[in-house]
């Protein structure tokens, strides 16, 4: 086989620290025999052979703790702003077994890095897979009392991992963690852009005014009911938290406030109609249940809901109204109808 002078310069090159790094070469040239040409010789001591195996034990061996000290020297600007961040506790609260260390428990030891002062020899949770940087946050949040500690939500099933959200060397709003209810919609609003949208609408719970966040409604690190929904008294939704009356039990359940949800009838982000009803009117939102005209396509069991007796005349705009005499259409403690 024909190589270029300027490929067999390449090897040279290479074999020499290769001898240097492990002395592997040697034994292959052995085996190989000193008759081997050379070209031959370059592709069996390429991939995988040497490549990996041979050179592994000098290039694994594990480096050193040095001490978040040793990080001021070339990254004082971070050093500085982490003595206010909350991680800083790890650098002297004896309980994290990490006192003197905190830099390198979420980068690795550092000791090559700072021989060669080269990125690739240092972890950087945000070139890592999301996976693992959740992996790397949760060997220490692991099991917290909240829902922080269980990768459930879909953020992590998506590929939104921890530092989608937690900014480590930032302070204040933008950083470890955003409180302020206004802060925590920007940052949602930052990926979901079409739900903000929504909070625009003329009918919405306040959130671009910054009287609530996302969070009274969802739990950004996953929940046990769908969509991430803040759970509150236990396993109801959050919804509860604010809205209590709307709880029941009542005595005549109104069946799709709990079956369904409060989804079957309002649009909990924001919506063009009064109530943030899904429908302009109200008869309308009642009807898509209560109607006895043929469906596109029946429910599994039957008939969704009753139709209103006949009594309805529906043409006429006193009946249009279906809450002014259905009153409690939540549910009622008194009247199967919800009249009252
Ligand atoms: C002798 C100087 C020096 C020391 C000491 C040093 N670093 Fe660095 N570090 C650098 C340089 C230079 C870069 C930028 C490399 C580049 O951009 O190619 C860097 C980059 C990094 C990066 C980014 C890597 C990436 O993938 O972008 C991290 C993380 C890092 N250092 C962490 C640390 C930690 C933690 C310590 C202390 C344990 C430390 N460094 C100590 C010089 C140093
Ligand atoms: C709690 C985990 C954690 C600790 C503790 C921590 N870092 Fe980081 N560091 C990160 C994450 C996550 C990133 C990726 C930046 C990002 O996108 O949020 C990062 C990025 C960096 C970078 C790259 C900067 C850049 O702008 O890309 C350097 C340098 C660095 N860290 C140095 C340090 C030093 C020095 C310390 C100690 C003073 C430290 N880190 C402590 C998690 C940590
Ligand atoms: C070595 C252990 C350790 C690792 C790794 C770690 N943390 Fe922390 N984290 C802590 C400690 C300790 C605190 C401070 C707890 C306290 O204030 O009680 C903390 C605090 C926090 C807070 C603030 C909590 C609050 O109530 O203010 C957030 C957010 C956080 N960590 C996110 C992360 C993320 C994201 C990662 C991964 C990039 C990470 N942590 C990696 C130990 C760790
Ligand atoms: C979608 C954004 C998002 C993701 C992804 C996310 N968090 Fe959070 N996290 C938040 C918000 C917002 C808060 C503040 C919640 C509040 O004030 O109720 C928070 C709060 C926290 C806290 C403070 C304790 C608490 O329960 O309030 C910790 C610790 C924390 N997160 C760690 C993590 C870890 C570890 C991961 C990855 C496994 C993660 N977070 C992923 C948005 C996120
Ligand atoms: C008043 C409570 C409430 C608030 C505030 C709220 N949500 Fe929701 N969100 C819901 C409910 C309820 C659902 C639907 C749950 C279901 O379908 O079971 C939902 C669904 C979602 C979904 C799933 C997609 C969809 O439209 O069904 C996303 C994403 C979402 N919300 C993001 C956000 C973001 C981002 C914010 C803040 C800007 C926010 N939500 C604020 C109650 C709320
Ligand atoms: C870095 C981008 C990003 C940020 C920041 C972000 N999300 Fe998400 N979120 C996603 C992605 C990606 C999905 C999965 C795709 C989808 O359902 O739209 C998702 C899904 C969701 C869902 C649907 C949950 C489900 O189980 O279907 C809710 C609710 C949600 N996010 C709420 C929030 C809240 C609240 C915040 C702010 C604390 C937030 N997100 C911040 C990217 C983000
Ligand atoms: C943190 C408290 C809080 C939570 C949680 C909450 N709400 Fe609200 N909600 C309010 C407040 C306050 C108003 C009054 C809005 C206004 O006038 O600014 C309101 C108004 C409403 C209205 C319209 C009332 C009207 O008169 O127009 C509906 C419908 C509603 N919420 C449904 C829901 C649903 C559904 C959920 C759960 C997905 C929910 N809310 C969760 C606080 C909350
Ligand atoms: C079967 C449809 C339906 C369901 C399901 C439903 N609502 Fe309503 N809701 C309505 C209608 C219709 C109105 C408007 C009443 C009116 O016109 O006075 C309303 C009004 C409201 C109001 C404002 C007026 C008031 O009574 O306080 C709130 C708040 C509210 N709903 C919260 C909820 C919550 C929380 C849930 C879930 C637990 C829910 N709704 C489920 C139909 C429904
Ligand atoms: C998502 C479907 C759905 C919507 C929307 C809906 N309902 Fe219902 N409603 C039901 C179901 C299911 C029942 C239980 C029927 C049964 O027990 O046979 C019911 C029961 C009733 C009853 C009691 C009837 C009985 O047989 O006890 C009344 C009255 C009623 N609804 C009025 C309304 C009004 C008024 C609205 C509009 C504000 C409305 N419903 C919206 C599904 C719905
Ligand atoms: C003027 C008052 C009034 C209005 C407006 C009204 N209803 Fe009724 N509705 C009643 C009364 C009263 C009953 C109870 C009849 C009975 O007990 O025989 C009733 C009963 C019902 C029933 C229960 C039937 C059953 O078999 O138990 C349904 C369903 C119903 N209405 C739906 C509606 C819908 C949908 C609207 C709006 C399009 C509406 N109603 C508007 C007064 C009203």
């Amino acid at each position: 086989m024909f190589r270029s002078p300027s490929s067999m310069d390449d090897h040279f090159v290479l074999v020499p620290r290769r001898r240097h790094a492990a002395g592997a070469l040697v034994f292959l040239v052995a085996v190989f025999g000193a008759n081997v040409g050379r070209a031959q010789e370059k592709s069996a001591a390429s991939p995988p052979a040497t490549g990996t195996a041979q050179t592994k034990p000098a290039d694994t061996k594990p480096a050193d703790y040095m001490g978040s000290d040793t990080c001021q020297t070339c990254h004082e600007d971070l050093f500085k702003a982490f003595q206010k961040n909350q991680h800083h506790l790890l650098e002297t609260d004896k309980r994290y077994k990490r006192t003197g260390q905190a830099c390198e428990s979420c980068h690795g030891p550092a000791s090559k890095h700072e021989e060669s002062m080269n990125a690739a020899d240092i972890r950087n949770p945000a070139k890592l897979r999301p996976a693992e940087t959740d992996h790397l946050c949760l060997t220490c949040h692991l099991n917290g009392t909240t829902h922080v500690g269980r990768i459930n939500g879909s953020h992590a099933k998506n590929q939104v991992s921890c530092i989608g959200c937690h900014s480590i060397h930032k302070n204040g709003p933008e950083g470890v963690v955003a409180r302020r209810t206004a802060d925590i919609n920007q940052q949602c609003a930052k990926c979901h852009t079409a739900v903000w949208a929504s909070f625009q609408r003329p009918f919405k719970h306040r959130l671009p005014e910054g009287a609530m966040s996302c969070v009274d409604c969802h739990n950004p690190h996953g929940s046990v009911l769908p969509r991430s929904i803040q759970t509150a008294n236990a396993n109801e939704p959050g919804c509860f938290k604010c809205h209590g009356d709307k709880r029941g039990p009542f005595t005549y359940e109104h069946a799709p406030v709990r079956l369904e949800g409060c989804r079957a009838c309002h649009e909990p982000h924001g919506s063009a109609n009064p109530r943030m009803l899904t429908r302009a009117q109200v008869r309308l939102v009642c009807l898509e249940c209560h109607a006895n005209l043929p469906q596109p396509t029946p429910p599994a069991n039957g008939t969704l809901a009753t139709v209103p007796p006949a009594f309805h005349d529906l043409r006429s705009p006193r009946f249009q109204n279906c809450t002014v005499c259905h009153h409690e259409v939540h549910g009622s403690y008194v009247d199967r109808d919800f009249l009252r």
